[in-house]
């Protein structure tokens, strides 16, 4: 019968037997797939894995401090962390384009992740052979079939994978469903926070700024979103809606009144969905007084904003992400 007990005591004997003494790497992406992969690998082969996690700085608050601390914290994992935000911001300086910012992002990461990787095999030998990827079972289906070996799909990932991936995979989450994979994560331990984590774009933040990214509109939207995560979690709706995206339209500004005079702001658009599979998406419609205090707090706490909107489009027309 299926309980995640025996999952994980299959797939830690199967991975055991396929990597040998031999040596693994892990990209993670502070999702909950790669982290719940990441966990079932290390339980199997310990130190003969190494996660890395390329910071990017298009992350949420607290994001990049969950995956170095709590994630390490729960497993024991040996984590190589990049801090590649400059790199990122400079790639990207005078961008507002989504497509062309998409692309940027997925090639640097893609850049900063194969140097990363070429440092640890340069540092451990030749024996690191393995990539563990946190596939789940509909990404299996989707992409027609199965692999084994490179050349996967690059599917809804940051950039997906170089052509001319060497690695053997290691796919321990293939026959599993993201509500399965959940539980299996809580099995092993894994933070909460991780293992409930809703739904969030590869790309982060940088698709999430209408206009140019820079760092001072990263900040002011980290400011924003923590607000916006702190009251939804706090009404006890995480698990009501699918995910609330909340942007920032840099390039538009409008008139308010604060404190002791006008001010000529920028808008913070709220887009809490309810979904089942993000294909389609219908927009929550959240308590009043819930969207009132998360209303009244970013104007009060984020210095440049004066209007918070809420977004009341399904998808179809509009797509979750505003980019
Ligand atoms: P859209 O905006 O297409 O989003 O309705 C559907 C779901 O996919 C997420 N999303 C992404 N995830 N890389 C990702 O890993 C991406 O480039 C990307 N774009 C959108 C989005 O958050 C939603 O859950």
């Amino acid at each position: 019968s299926w309980t995640t007990g025996n999952v994980i005591e299959e797939q830690v004997a199967a991975i055991r037997e396929q990597v040998g003494d031999r040596r693994a790497i892990c990209g993670l992406s502070g999702g909950v797939d790669s982290a719940v992969a990441a966990a079932l690998v290390q339980k199997a082969i310990g130190s003969q894995l190494t996660c890395v996690y390329v910071d990017h700085g298009l992350m949420r608050k607290g994001e990049t401090e969950q995956v170095e601390k709590d994630f390490v914290a729960a497993t024991g994992v040996q984590l190589k962390v990049v801090d590649a935000e400059e790199r990122f911001l400079k790639a990207l300086a005078g961008v507002s384009d989504p497509e062309e910012k998409r692309k940027i992002i997925g090639r640097e990461f893609i850049r900063v992740f194969e140097q990363a990787q070429a440092e640890i095999i340069a540092d451990q030998g030749p024996a690191v052979e393995f990539l563990v990827q946190g596939t789940l079972y509909p990404d299996v289906v989707e992409s027609g079939g199965g692999t084994g070996t490179a050349n996967i799909k690059s599917h809804h990932n940051v950039g997906g994978l170089p052509e001319d991936l060497e690695f053997k995979l290691i796919e321990p989450l293939r026959k599993l469903f993201k509500d399965e994979v959940r539980m299996v994560g809580q099995e092993l331990g894994l933070p909460e926070e991780i293992v409930q984590r809703q739904p969030f774009p590869g790309p982060g933040l940088g698709i999430r700024i209408v206009g140019e990214v820079t760092k001072e509109r990263l900040d002011l939207l980290r400011e924003a979103d923590a607000i916006a995560r702190e009251e939804l979690t706090a009404a006890g709706l995480d698990r009501d809606i699918w995910q609330c995206p909340v942007v920032l339209l840099a390039d538009v500004r409008s008139v308010g009144v604060q404190g002791d005079g006008r001010t000529y702001g920028h808008p913070i658009v709220l887009r809490p969905v309810s979904s089942e599979d993000a294909m389609t998406a219908d927009w929550s419609r959240l308590p009043y007084d819930v969207l009132a205090r998360i209303s009244t707090r970013i104007t009060n706490e984020v210095r440049d904003v004066n209007r918070v909107v809420l977004d009341v489009t399904s998808k179809p027309p509009g797509t979750i992400e505003w980019e």
